[in-house]
């Protein structure tokens, strides 16, 4: 039944209000990014480019991530140039024209009409201006942000354009590139309510794909099983795809910490780390658990899995305002290497078994980092002194302790070829910090009870 005509008003001009004020979340990003910034400077940021995969098929298409917290779209080819003024900043959008024999292929395109509909850039032209118009733009700019990591055709151009549009015509005022990422980086790290939303419905997907894996968990399953049952998961419930390729390593696999072959059956007895996270709205989600395929614990694995999950909670109470990643790290640590002491595996003293970094072999890589539109969202982790950043509420990290037995001399055999790793998704608070990703259980008992409902 069609709606009556009042609600259908009303429901447009709901959508026209939602219109408005995200058009203001898009321009006050713009216009942060180069508040501190001088007079005429500019920033230039490219769509990323789509990526051929093999013959005439494509990689899934996927926004570039700075380019998208600055305009929303996900239009690929399209480039955006922001200009600090007198009175605020100016932003132009270049977009591809519309296309009939290209849409017919593909899709609709945004072009130049929709992308001035979304009210979110002071103009808007088709990609064929963006040489005059940049030229005459960057005659006074004394300085241009670019990303200076990315090398791609589209950003390539975009420093191409910088260097010799500056040079060229009695031009010559270009003094400095500085980099997109650092300063976007900065207004990255603490997040707005509206990306602590979609942080949040992103980790629920991903904590219910964990759920659902665990369950599934038997002698005898293959590493692909699961991984299929994640991204079935993920895109059921409305996500993009995996935040990036998931990690299903059983039995020593799950030592090696990037990998994602996953093409390997798990033996009775085996534990299977899982790491995985989806993309929703473009935010990213990651979570690590490692649980028993045959729904028991060992007690080797039950003594090392503890430990792990005590190093968790203590990095989870340093976890507050004005401490550090450092200090959330150290937290965790102490209580790992306590364990590696207590269960025989090293030998010293706390301190020294700290100082001189003994647990490192079974213990090498840090406990937390950002996450966001990337999964390690590139926000710089100390200020411009060099100094740690301190946490704030609206930061969201991970906290991920793990321990590592490889199959060498270097693990007792009770430990050897054992791999665990527990990892959450946190949002800063003014108290502390809350688990986005407490949904999918991480108690011992709890992870019997789940593994025994398959
Ligand atoms: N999934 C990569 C990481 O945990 O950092
Ligand atoms: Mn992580
Ligand atoms: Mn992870």
């Amino acid at each position: 039944m069609d709606k009556p005509e009042s609600e259908r008003e009303q429901g447009g001009a709901f959508e026209q209000a939602a219109q408005r004020q995200s058009a203001a979340l898009w321009r006050e990003r713009q216009a942060r990014l180069l508040e501190l910034s001088a007079q005429d400077t500019l920033a230039l940021v490219s769509a990323a480019p789509v990526q051929r995969r093999s013959a005439d098929t494509h990689f899934p298409y996927r926004q570039d991530s700075a380019f998208f917290y600055l305009s929303g779209l996900r239009e690929p080819e399209c480039i955006l140039a922001l200009r600090r003024t007198g009175s605020g900043t100016e932003s132009v959008l270049f977009v591809p024209p519309k296309d009939a024999f290209k849409e017919r292929w593909e899709g609709p395109m945004l072009g130049v009409e929709g992308a001035l509909e979304t009210a979110r850039f002071d103009a808007v032209l088709p990609t064929e201006k963006l040489n005059p118009f940049l030229a005459n733009w960057l005659l006074k700019a004394p300085e241009v942000f670019l990303d200076l990591g990315r090398r791609d055709s589209a950003n390539d151009n975009l420093w191409q354009l910088a260097l010799h549009g500056s040079t060229g015509r009695g031009g010559g005022g270009l003094r400095r590139i500085s980099s997109l990422g650092y300063h976007l980086g900065v207004a990255r790290r603490v997040k707005s309510a509206s990306e602590i939303e979609a942080l949040s419905r992103s980790a629920d997907i991903a904590a219910s794909a964990q759920s659902a894996a665990m369950r599934l968990g038997r002698p005898g399953i293959w590493e692909n099983e699961l991984e299929a049952s994640l991204l079935a998961t993920y895109r059921t419930r409305g996500a993009e795809g995996p935040a990036y390729e998931p990690i299903v390593g059983g039995g020593v696999r799950a030592t090696f910490l990037h990998y994602r072959a996953n093409n390997q059956r798990i033996e009775a007895g085996e534990l299977v780390l899982i790491d995985a996270g989806c993309e929703l709205d473009g935010y990213a989600s990651d979570i690590t658990r490692t649980f028993p395929v045959s729904g028991r614990f060992t007690q080797p694995q039950r003594d090392l899995y503890t430990c792990v999950l005590q190093s968790q909670r203590a990095a989870f109470a340093a976890c507050k305002p004005g401490a550090t990643l450092e200090v959330v790290h150290q937290a965790a640590v102490k209580v790992l290497a306590q364990g590696l002491i207590d269960l025989g595996v090293v030998k010293g003293s706390l301190g020294e078994v700290i100082e001189s970094g003994l647990y490192r072999p079974y213990y090498m890589h840090q406990t937390s980092h950002w996450i966001g539109l990337d999964v390690h969202d590139p926000c710089p982790y100390r200020d411009e002194a060099g100094e740690a950043v301190k946490l704030e509420p609206g930061m969201v990290l991970t906290i991920e302790p793990g321990l590592y037995f490889g199959v060498d001399a270097t693990s007792p055999p009770a430990f050897s070829g054992i791999g665990i790793r527990i990892e959450d998704d946190v949002l800063v608070t003014a108290q502390g910090c809350y688990n986005l990703t407490s949904a999918v259980p991480s108690e011992i008992n709890a992870i019997e009870a789940v593994c025994s409902e398959s």
